[in-house]
C-alpha cells in the first residue's frame, strides 16, 4: 500500500548510507511525481531487506527522501551503518574513508543548506572519531586524503575538507589523539558563523565588495559564539572558529591577534583554510595545484601564517604533493 504524502518537510537523503545500520525507525520516500511522495519502505528490520536490495542490484537512479523530523534519526543511523562498515577488516581503508567523507558531507550539507538545528552538528563529532580511526590505521597522507576530497568549493564540503587536512596535519605531527579528533571537529565547525550569513552573500559569484565583504566577516565571531551556547565543544574548537581569520602578524579580524595571541590550533586551521580554498575551484576562479598553492602561501600571504608550522605543513605533505 502506497501513501501520499505533502511535500512539504522532505529531505533528500542519500540511501546507501541506510545498508546496515540499527536504530530507531522512519519511513523512506521516493517522488511520484512534483507533488506527491510515496512511502518505498522503512529503516525497520521488517523493511529494509527492500533497501539492501535495491543497494545490491547497483546504480540507484532514483533519489530518496525522508520526513524533516527523522533527520537526527537519520545521521543516527547512517553513523552506525558507518560504524559497521568501519569494524570490517575486509573493507580498504580508503573506501572507509571515502565513506566517511560521504556522511559528513551530507551533515554539513544539512546544517548549511537547509538550515537544520545545530543538533545534526553532534553526528560530526561521531564521524570525525571514525575518521581518526581511518588516518591513524592507515598511512593517509595529505596524497590519500586529496584523493577523496571534492574540488569543487561549498561551505559544506570546504567545511569537511578543512576538517580532514587539520586531522591529517595533527597526526603527521604526532599529537596526541584526542588533540586530533578536535583538530578535526574545528576544522569541521571553523565556518558554522556562515550559517546566519544572508545565503546570497555566501553563494556570490565573484569577489565581495567592502560592504559585503564586512557582513562576511561576522562569520567568525558567530560561530563562536554558536559553539560556546552549545556548551558541547571544547576550547580548541571554539577558538578555531573565533580566531581563524587572525593572521600570524596581525592585522586579521576579529580581533587584529598577532603570534601567540591565536590558538595554535586556530593557526593550523588557518593554513588548512587557505590551502583548500586555493585548491578548490569557484566560479570565478580555477583550483590551483599544489604546488602553486604552496608558492602563493610561502611567497605572498606568508604574514598570514605560523612560519613553523607553515615549514612543518609543506614538510609533513609529503613528496608524492610537491
Ligand atoms: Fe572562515
Ligand atoms: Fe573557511
Amino acid at each position: 500500500m502506497t501513501t501520499e504524502i505533502d511535500p512539504k518537510g522532505f529531505r533528500p537523503i542519500n540511501i546507501e548510507f541506510l545498508a546496515k545500520g540499527t536504530g530507531e525507525s522512519f519511513d523512506i520516500f521516493f517522488r511520484s511525481d512534483s507533488e506527491n511522495f510515496v512511502k518505498f519502505a522503512s529503516t525497520d528490520p521488517k523493511h529494509q531487506d527492500k533497501v539492501v536490495r535495491l543497494l545490491e542490484e547497483g546504480e540507484i537512479e532514483q533519489e530518496f527522501f525522508i520526513k524533516e523530523e527523522d533527520l537526527f534519526k537519520y545521521y543516527k543511523f547512517a553513523t552506525q551503518s558507518l560504524r559497521t562498515v568501519m569494524d570490517n577488516p575486509n573493507v580498504p581503508v580508503e573506501t572507509k574513508a571515502k565513506k566517511v567523507y560521504e556522511v559528513s558531507k551530507g551533515v554539513m550539507k544539512e546544517f548549511f543548506n537547509y538550515n537544520a538545528s545545530s543538533k545534526i552538528l553532534e553526528s560530526s563529532e561521531e564521524v570525525m572519531e571514525m575518521m581518526e580511526d581511518c588516518l591513524s590505521t592507515a598511512d593517509a597522507g595529505f596524497a590519500g586524503i586529496s584523493r577523496i576530497t571534492s574540488k569543487d568549493y561549498y561551505t559544506h564540503t570546504h567545511s569537511v575538507n578543512v576538517g580532514l587536512y587539520c586531522m591529517t596535519f595533527g597526526t603527521k605531527v604526532g599529537l596526541p589523539k584526542d588533540d586530533v579528533k578536535q583538530l578535526g571537529l574545528g576544522g569541521m565547525l571553523h565556518d558554522v558563523g556562515k550559517s546566519k550569513i544572508d545565503t546570497a552573500l555566501i553563494n556570490k559569484n565573484g569577489k565581495l565588495n567592502d560592504e559585503e565583504f564586512e557582513q562576511m566577516k561576522a562569520h567568525s565571531p558567530l560561530g563562536r559564539e554558536m559553539l560556546t551556547g552549545m556548551c558541547c565543544y571544547k576550547d580548541i574548537v571554539i577558538n578555531m572558529a573565533g580566531q581563524h581569520h587572525e593572521k600570524f602578524k596581525g592585522g586579521g579580524y576579529p580581533l587584529g591577534l598577532s603570534g601567540d595571541e591565536i590558538s595554535m590550533h586556530a593557526r593550523i586551521c588557518k593554513i588548512m583554510d587557505v590551502y583548500d580554498a586555493l585548491t578548490t575551484r569557484r566560479s570565478y576562479k580555477k583550483a590551483l595545484n599544489t604546488m602553486e598553492t604552496l608558492t602563493l602561501m610561502t611567497k605572498q600571504m606568508s604574514n598570514d601564517f605560523d612560519p613553523k608550522l607553515l615549514e612543518l605543513f609543506i614538510k609533513v605533505m609529503g613528496p608524492s604533493m610537491v
